[in-house]
């Protein structure tokens, strides 16, 4: 009897059990994502792990903030949206098969990627290929958007943002002789090196040195003492801040104390970590400012250290405004469809984005003001603002 009973109990355990793991993958498929008739799937490829974690994170921090804003006011179409996260650890390759993965198994509608150029530009075409819409929040370099009419970003661009390293180091730094030291496997690095040394001879400076090194290298000093040798009166690092900081930690201690100026590539709360003390004297442009009064600007920063108890970056903010755009143009194709969403994108006018006014232009980019940002005192402060050649009609 007793071991009937028990016969009995375990029987029925088993059978719960079994209809419970019936359910779970019934309804969510493989790896717990659903694809539910009330939501609709939205992709996003970033780097959680690896050399630019801090870039991922914050994007991806920005992007959920779009998303649960979204779901609180009703959703889209009268369905939530549902945010799907693959990390591709700073990776292109991996950057490709995420997405892969994000269309093929997850059948998003949209995708939120990259931060890094690189890397949209490894799985910007299967975007395309597949005719699923991408908007890169933060890739600066022009190639990401040419690789067809699917990919879109929400930022400006690197001859921009080169001739506003330019202009700042000959008008405001007044340096004339600036030496470069460029990451040569980083599409980003390789040019935005090159618009800013184009245009920095066109104002009447000279590029005194050019030295290379590759993203996960640590030692700097042979190319910081070759730079040093050619005597310039700043240093450009167009690089990514992991390595920035480095650069500059390693000068200092080869007692180069001259400036170093880069670009938005330094924006990561690690720059101040890794480099500490050795950051003062150095400037580099992005995308916002935190410290700026403009209250879209200000009402962000609030909710955002509400929510993540730190300052938002401009990754955070880029995130934000990226998948505000994407929400914005489901809502108004009025469908999932990937050509309508992709048409609704490229219509976007006038949008109040956390990181300025945002215009999708012919070729699928932003025109939008920058910023430069000095390091003072261990702080980082607003020194200009710089406002894009010609606004899209
Ligand atoms: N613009 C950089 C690139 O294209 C990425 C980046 C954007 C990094 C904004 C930091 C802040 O690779």
């Amino acid at each position: 009897m007793q071991n009937f009973a028990i016969t009995r109990t375990a029987l029925f355990a088993g059978l719960t059990c079994g209809l419970l793991l019936f359910i779970v993958v019934a309804t969510n498929g493989c790896g717990g994502r659903s694809n539910a008739d009330n939501e609709i799937l939205i992709g996003e490829y970033s780097s959680l792990t690896g050399t630019t974690a801090t870039f991922g994170t914050s994007t991806h921090n920005g992007l959920m903030l779009a998303v649960e804003e979204a779901n609180a006011a009703g959703g889209v179409l009268g369905k939530k949206l549902k945010l799907l996260t693959e990390d591709d650890q700073s990776k292109p390759e991996e950057a490709a098969s995420a997405v892969t993965k994000l269309i093929n198994r997850d059948q998003v509608k949209g995708i939120i990627g990259e931060v890094a150029s690189s890397r949209s530009l490894a799985a910007g075409p299967i975007c395309q290929s597949n005719g699923v819409p991408m908007i890169s929040p933060s890739s600066t370099n022009p190639r990401v958007t040419q690789v067809g009419d699917y990919i879109f970003r929400v930022c400006f661009l690197d001859p921009f943002q080169g001739e506003v390293i330019a202009r700042f180091a000959f008008n405001s730094l007044k340096v004339k002789r600036v030496a470069i030291l460029k990451d040569v496997k980083n599409d980003y690095s390789v040019g935005l090196a090159q618009f800013f040394g184009t245009k920095f001879k066109e104002y009447g400076g000279e590029i005194v040195a050019e030295q290379a090194y590759s993203e996960g290298d640590n030692d700097f000093k042979a190319q910081l003492t070759a730079l040093k040798a050619a005597n310039p009166d700043a240093i450009m690092v167009p690089g990514y801040y992991t390595e920035a900081a480095l650069i500059v930690k390693q000068a200092r201690d080869l007692h180069i104390t001259i400036p170093f100026i880069g670009g938005d590539g330094w924006d990561s709360a690690k720059l101040l970590e890794i480099g500490g003390t050795a950051m003062e004297n150095t400037y580099y442009s992005n995308h916002y400012a935190t410290s700026d009064p403009n209250p879209v600007i200000q009402n962000f920063v609030t909710k955002y250290r509400a929510a993540h108890k730190e300052t938002p970056d401009a990754l955070a903010a880029l995130g934000y405004d990226a998948g505000r755009i994407m929400i914005d143009a489901i809502q108004r194709a009025g469908s999932t469809d990937g050509a309508k969403i992709r048409d609704a994108i490229a219509a976007t006018r006038s949008f109040p984005g956390v990181t300025g006014a945002i215009n999708i232009d012919n070729e699928r980019n932003a025109r939008k003001s920058a910023v430069i940002i000095a390091i003072q005192s261990g702080q980082l402060t607003l020194k200009e603002r710089i406002e894009p050649p010609s606004p899209v009609q």
